[in-house]
């Protein structure tokens, strides 16, 4: 079973070092964490998972890197600047400002007051001063998504790679939004990481890759231990629809607090390439676009059939890193009772995730020939590349055990007398199974490797 509160994960990860509050000496700052040495791990191997079957299992997709501080006019022509708003309400009793679609009953959370002002628009991208002079003149957005970038480099990529439709441009980094009730741990902050592809293709065969990419999303998922019966999909009726999206599928995950947005998977049509697109040409845009006066580009293919040129359409899955860390960490959280009545906390997350991947325990942490075999044994499969390989020379090794059952490692390897005085043999201990096996360490390599595999 995952955790039956989010208060079960925030103490896990500041105890064991995933998650802590962001200048938290100073008090914090809301909306705002920071990844500690095990939070980094697992985060980075989320990120590699992703990118690997995005990008390196595919062969119709290409990656990118883009900056973050993003030119004006690139967030006025895909509309964000217009149209990229919560709605805000202001308690005139207590001034506490609150997100208006997130209040149960019109009352302020904060201190009861029916008092609230009608909802205005509150525009959700930050802002900051580009360059010496602070003058408002000259300032640059700090991107609200990492698509933006994909759009206005579209044809770069493309001149660059020879790709045909149907192909993608995949990004993961950081976004920014200036949520009015940051809220929810990791789930709902100011800044935060998406997993990006945009995937284009002919208009015409939108519905039927959007229905793909949908099913293809849900299979990744659960390869990284989220079970798909814990998503439910969630069709956004029109009403709701970002201001590109013809059509946007929700996978809703439930969370400890609710079940909510993991991802969405977006039929953006021509809208963002129609967009950043000169106003007037030898193409057309199908989407109610601003025309565009101050761009040149033509974010546009060569139809294979001859038939001039086309803009083409976008399916895009986008993931939050950060709502994907909360979503492993949930499903891979459990607490057992173990037959002597004493519990254990495990991360059981699939191997490919651990932060760390095999600890090695010397069983006596003063006894040289154990410490310098258990130390020589890391830096042999530190050197395999599977991720990061941990000398834990803490001298307990029950206690040694447990820890690296409540942080997830699946193998720990312990070095003890018959190792040095016997046979050259460790032993390895599963973290799920908690059996142990004896190995050869000539044969620990290939052990590990299979493992991992
Ligand atoms: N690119 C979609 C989003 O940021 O929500």
């Amino acid at each position: 079973m995952p955790a039956s509160s989010m208060e079960e994960l925030v103490s896990l990860c500041k105890r064991r070092g995933f998650i802590f509050q962001s200048s938290d000496i100073y008090g914090g700052l809301q909306g705002l964490y920071d990844y500690g040495p095990l939070g980094v791990e697992l985060k980075n191997n989320l990120k590699a998972a992703w990118w690997r079957a995005m990008v390196y299992e595919r062969d119709d997709v290409e990656g990118l890197d883009a900056a973050i501080l993003t030119n004006p006019l690139t967030l006025k022509y895909s509309g964000h600047e217009e149209t990229f708003t919560d709605p805000l309400v202001d308690c005139r009793s207590c001034k506490a400002r609150h997100r208006a679609d997130h209040l149960d009953e019109q009352k302020c959370p904060a201190c009861g007051s029916t008092d609230l002002t009608e909802p205005r628009p509150f525009n959700l991208m930050f802002k900051t001063a580009m360059g010496p002079v602070d003058d408002g003149s000259s300032f640059a957005y700090l991107r609200p998504e990492t698509a933006q970038a994909i759009f206005t480099n579209f044809k770069h990529v493309l001149d660059s790679t020879s790709r045909r439709l149907p192909f993608g441009i995949a990004q993961v980094g950081k976004a920014f939004r200036n949520e009015i009730t940051p809220r929810n741990f990791i789930f709902r902050v100011r800044e935060f990481e998406q997993m990006e592809l945009e995937f284009f293709v002919q208009p015409g065969s939108d519905e039927a890759w959007h229905e793909q990419w949908v099913e293809n999303r849900l299979q990744w998922w659960d390869a990284q231990g989220v079970n798909r019966n814990r998503i439910e999909l969630y069709r956004v009726p029109a009403d709701e629809l970002a201001h590109y999206s013809k059509a946007t599928v929700d996978l809703m995950y439930h969370f400890p607090h609710g079940v909510e947005e993991l991802e969405g998977i977006a039929n953006r049509t021509d809208f963002d390439l129609g967009s950043h697109t000169k106003a007037q040409g030898d193409y057309e845009i199908s989407a109610r676009v601003t025309p565009n006066k101050d761009s040149n580009a033509k974010l546009a293919v060569q139809d294979p059939d001859g038939g001039g040129w086309v803009v083409p359409y976008v399916i895009e899955p986008s993931a939050g890193v950060d709502r994907g860390f909360l979503a492993v960490l949930n499903e891979a959280y459990r607490v057992e009772t173990l037959d002597n009545g004493s519990e254990r906390t495990v991360l059981g997350f699939r191997p490919h995730l651990a932060p760390i991947k095999v600890a090695v325990v010397p069983l006596k942490r003063n006894h040289e020939g154990i410490v310098d075999k258990a130390k020589g044994i890391k830096q042999h499969l530190q050197a395999l590349g599977l991720g990061r390989i941990l000398y834990e020379n803490t001298g307990n090794i029950g206690k040694a055990y447990r820890r690296h059952d409540e942080i997830g490692t699946p193998l720990c390897v312990t070095v003890d007398f018959q190792t040095i005085e016997e046979d050259d043999s460790v032993t390895v201990r599963d973290r799920d199974t908690m059996t142990q096996e004896r190995i050869a360490v000539a044969a620990l390599a290939d052990y590990v490797q299979g493992y991992f595999r």
